[in-house]
C-alpha cells in the first residue's frame, strides 16, 4: 500500500473544532512518547481553561501567525500538527530568541492505531506548502534526541539536522530543517511536493 493511503485527508481546524484540539493534546501528552515528545504534561494541559484552547484554535484555524493542520481518517481525527511563524525578536518554545522570521512545525502527533500510515507524511507536506505560502524558504523543527521514531519520519520526508542542538526540559532536542520549493513552482500532486531535501 502507498504510504500516502488515499482515504487520509488533511485540512486545517476550524475554531469551533477547540474542544478535539484540547481532547488530542490531552490524548498525546498522555502517550507513552511523551516524555520524548512534548514539553506539556496532562495535567497541566487539564488545568487550562475552555478560554486557552478557544483562542489557540481561534488562531489556528484562520492567522498567519499559526495553522493547525488535522489528518482524518473516514471524518475521524487521526493526528496533527501545528506551524508556527516566529516573529524576528521574539522568543520560541525553547526560550531561544529568534533572530530572524522562520517557521516552527510543533505538537506532531499521530494515534497510535494510524502509525505507519503515511499521516505524518501528508501532514508534514501539507504544513510545508502553507509556510511556502507564508514567503519562507524552510521550515524547522526541534525533535529529542531519544525519539528514533520521529527522527526516522523526519529524516524520510526530508528534513535534515541543522547541528544545532538545544537542552529543553525533557533533554536534548536535534534541529532538523526542510528547505522549501517555491509554491509557483511544485509539481501538482499529493506526494510530499514542495520540500526539496538540503
Ligand atoms: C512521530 C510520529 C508523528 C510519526 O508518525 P508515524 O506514523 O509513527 O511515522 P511512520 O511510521 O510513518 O515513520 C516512522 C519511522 O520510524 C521508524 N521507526 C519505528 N520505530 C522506531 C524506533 N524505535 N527507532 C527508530 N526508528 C523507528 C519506522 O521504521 C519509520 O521509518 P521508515 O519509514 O524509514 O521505515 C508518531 O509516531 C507519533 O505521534 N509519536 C508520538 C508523538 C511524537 O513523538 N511526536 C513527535 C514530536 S517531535
Amino acid at each position: 500500500m502507498s504510504r500516502f493511503s488515499r482515504s487520509i485527508a488533511v485540512r486545517r481546524v476550524r475554531a469551533d473544532e477547540w474542544p478535539a484540539v484540547r481532547a488530542l493534546r490531552m490524548e498525546s501528552t498522555s502517550d507513552p512518547d511523551a516524555t520524548v515528545a512534548f514539553l506539556e504534561r496532562p495535567e497541566e494541559v487539564a488545568a487550562r481553561p475552555d478560554e486557552f484552547w478557544i483562542e489557540r484554535t481561534r488562531i489556528a484555524a484562520a492567522s498567519d501567525s499559526a495553522a493547525t493542520f488535522v489528518a482524518t481518517l473516514d471524518d475521524h481525527w487521526i493526528g496533527a500538527l501545528t506551524v508556527i511563524v516566529r516573529q524576528e525578536g521574539s522568543t520560541d518554545h525553547l526560550g531561544r530568541p529568534v533572530a530572524e522570521r522562520r517557521a516552527d512545525v510543533v505538537g506532531v502527533y499521530v494515534r497510535r492505531s494510524a502509525r505507519g500510515r503515511g499521516a505524518v507524511d501528508q501532514l508534514i507536506a501539507t504544513a510545508a506548502r502553507w509556510v511556502s505560502a507564508q514567503g519562507l524558504a524552510s521550515v524547522t523543527l526541534d525533535v529529542h534526541r531519544d525519539n528514533g521514531r520521529a527522527r526516522a519520519a523526519y529524516r524520510r520526508v526530508g528534513f535534515r539536522p541543522t547541528g544545532i542542538v538545544t537542552t529543553s526540559a525533557i533533554g536534548d532536542e536535534i534541529g532538523m530543517e526542510l528547505a522549501l520549493t517555491p509554491p509557483d513552482s511544485e509539481p501538482d500532486d499529493t506526494s510530499a511536493a514542495g520540500m526539496v531535501p538540503t
